[in-house]
């Protein structure tokens, strides 16, 4: 081939490469397939080979290469690089638009909203539409150049396109890592023994500052750009809005979830949302920038040396946090197991204190190595139950003590035992006051009986007094042994009665589940409860019965069956007849029967509602046809989310079922 029609050839396979390059990378919407891509990928190298002085920088093949740098090269950047003002309520927010409409001296500013990505600041250069310079933010003004590092990233266009490619552009873009890429990354260097990420912010900022371009190159990293100085160009844009969909024309990667907002009150409901919907994202946020859209106007209200007095990072509340374990504790639940639980240096995490954390059991504290005295990143699991995340072990300095499973129970003292195969400690002792107080707990629980009122410290002086030590003996309480208790009043104890006598007559999946047997979590009980219909047939039922239902596995059946065959736990379920606990009896057919607009469609609540109560929000979906399920099953349609939600949030993500906003919910119900 001679040099021009390769030249001709080269060129025209570079603007096919690119533009999937943009499809698959920007778009994430590919319209070929890998193989196809590689094709034109090797005909392009193939012919960059037989014709080396062709091969220009912004040549798709030319993102990975060079050698490992031996240091960044300083970076001064031509405008400094500003932060925002952080505002963290809705007060603030207020605040900020009043400043901003004193300022302009309006009435109305539109805004506009975008996520706040939690990766490191990054400032790219292009010159003639061709990527020339990237650099870090560093202090603002001067950062660190990480041209080609920069260059590995896919979604970063090495060269421009369109009509209105202008001549000298700056952009401003977060760099970050996916979620499942950061946990990818974990586990390998958790495989080779090398300290772990602490966040994928971290883990973003350490493989961009990598010397060598090709580890940079395998940790797949991203960019959202979301400003930029136009220095010299045919057209200028004069909202931030047209900016955004300007960039997003030359071909850079705008995040997609930027909206527009009337008003400061549009801006704190589109926050209200997105507090909940961020964990759809598969990349971090830590909330949101409020963006002045009007860009003369921006110009007015300028800067002060740190910030632009037009924007705000409108935050959400952290659900990480570091602090010191003081101590690990050993917890006894209701089955007996023992579970080691982290004392912490009481630390904010997403809006609550959180005290303490579960180590889940002896192989997890050995897994992550936690010792006490350690620093440790505490977060919420689900966003609910706080956990131990990881171990800040640089910050050790050798007085940190190591942490052994006792032998015996904390509690009661006797022997434990650990079965074969089992990572769970137990103390096999039934009457063991911890497992009494635990299974009482359980029973009394919000998903379970419901007894409101019968809290941790009240059982605890339950059983210590000795008037409790069996779920039948709740139910022969009388007033004048609660007035005995410590801060129980006439009023309290009549209270408490009542709660007590309410909840005799629950549905039968949550008794079932409020018993505590094992493997018995909600779900399975609501399972039971519907294919059975009533208690006296599923203490009749056998194990091939059992084993009959649909969603139940030889384990959980035989435990169930275990259960019922037991002479106490029968002799126990008699008591509690004799004493008028008797659940409500449940078929599928009776649900099915209902009418109205929600017939066949299930419904499951998780945290606390701020309009209606629990009570008063399921009664909409029955008065409406819909039923309401104790538990997340694929069977569910629906799972509505209020505040502070427990576990069935991840669960329903898990299965697919519907998540619904409180708000959604009752738009939904007319109400
Ligand atoms: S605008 C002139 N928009 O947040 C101010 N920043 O706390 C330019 N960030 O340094 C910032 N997402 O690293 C802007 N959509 C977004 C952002 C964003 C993340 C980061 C950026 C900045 C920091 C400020």
């Amino acid at each position: 081939m001679d040099r021009e029609r390769a030249k001709r050839e080269i060129e025209r396979l570079r603007e096919i490469i690119r533009y999937h390059d943009y499809r698959y990378y920007v778009l994430n919407s590919p319209e070929i397939s890998d193989e196809e891509y590689d094709a034109l990928m090797r005909k392009l190298e193939e012919l960059e080979a037989l014709f080396p002085d062709l091969v220009t920088p912004d040549s798709p093949t030319q993102r990975v290469g060079g050698k490992p740098q031996e240091g960044f090269v300083p970076f001064t950047h031509a405008r400094p690089m500003l932060s925002l003002n952080n505002a963290f309520t809705e007060e603030e927010m207020r605040d900020f638009d009043r400043r901003v409409k004193r300022m302009l001296g309006t009435e109305t500013v539109e805004y506009v909203v975008e996520l706040k990505i939690d990766g490191l600041a990054v400032n790219l250069r292009y010159e003639g539409g061709v990527f020339v310079r990237g650099a870090t933010r560093g202090d603002g003004t001067t950062g660190e150049d990480v041209t080609l590092n920069l260059r590995t990233i896919r979604s970063i266009p090495l060269r421009l396109f369109g009509e209105k490619v202008p001549s000298l552009i700056e952009v401003q873009g977060e760099v970050f890592m996916h979620k499942g890429d950061f946990e990818k990354l974990n586990e390998e260097r958790a495989k080779r023994g090398e300290p772990l990420f602490a966040n994928t912010r971290n883990a973003a900022a350490g493989s961009l500052r990598q010397l060598d371009p090709n580890v940079t190159a395998q940790r797949k990293l991203d960019i959202f750009v979301y400003g930029a100085y136009l220095i010299e160009s045919p057209w200028y844009p004069t909202t931030h809005w047209e900016l955004l969909h300007f960039l997003k024309d030359l071909g850079f990667k705008v995040n997609p979830n930027a909206q527009l907002a009337r008003d400061i009150e549009e801006v704190i409901a589109v926050h209200r949302e997105w507090e909940e919907k961020r964990k759809t994202l598969d990349y971090d946020i830590d909330g949101l920038v409020v963006k002045v859209n009007n860009l003369t106007f921006q110009e007015l209200l300028g800067a002060t040396s740190k910030s632009p007095r037009w924007a705000i990072a409108y935050k959400f509340e952290p659900t990480r946090a570091v602090t010191r374990v003081l101590d690990i504790e050993v917890n006894v639940g209701r089955t007996g197991t023992l579970t080691p639980v982290a004392v912490l240096e009481p630390v904010e995490v997403g809006g609550v204190v959180v005290r303490r954390a579960t180590l889940h059991n002896e192989d997890e504290v050995r897994r992550k190595d936690v010792r006490i005295g350690d620093w440790v990143i505490v977060g919420r699991a689900g966003e609910v139950i706080p956990e131990v995340v990881l171990v800040l072990k640089e910050r050790r300095d050798g007085s940190e003590r190591i942490f052994t499973m006792p032998t015996s129970c904390p509690v009661c003292h006797s022997p434990v035992v650990r079965e074969e195969g089992e990572v769970a400690v137990r103390c096999i002792n039934a009457n063991c006051p911890a497992q009494i107080k635990e299974r009482l707990r359980h029973f009394a629980s919000r998903d379970a009986m419901d007894i409101e009122g019968l809290g941790e410290k009240l059982i605890d002086q339950l059983v210590d007094k000795g008037y409790v030590r069996t779920i039948p003996d709740l139910y022969r309480l009388t007033k004048e042994k609660l007035l005995k208790l410590e801060r129980m009043g006439d009023k309290s104890s009549e209270n408490l009665l009542q709660a007590i006598e309410r909840s005799k007559k629950r549905p039968l999946a949550r008794f079932l589940y409020a018993l505590g047997i094992r493997y018995v979590g909600e779900f399975v009980a609501q399972l039971l409860a519907e294919h059975f219909g009533s208690l006296r047939k599923i203490m009749e039922a056998s194990f091939e019965d059992l084993l009959a239902v649909e969603g139940i596995g030889p384990k959980v059946a035989e435990a169930v069956w275990q259960f019922f065959r037991n002479p106490e736990n029968r002799a126990m379920l008699e008591e509690l007849e004799a004493l008028g606990v008797v659940p409500e009896e449940e078929t599928a057919e009776v649900a099915a029967s209902l009418e109205g607009p929600l017939q066949g469609k299930t419904f499951v609540f998780t945290g606390t509602l701020s309009r209606f109560s629990r009570k008063e929000a399921e009664e909409l979906v029955r008065q409406r046809g819909g039923r309401v399920a104790n538990a997340v099953s694929r069977k569910v349609d629906y799972l509505v989310v209020g505040e502070n939600p427990g576990g069935k949030l991840e669960e329903a993500r898990q299965k697919n079922v519907r998540i619904l906003t409180e708000e959604e919910f009752y738009e939904m119900m007319g109400a």
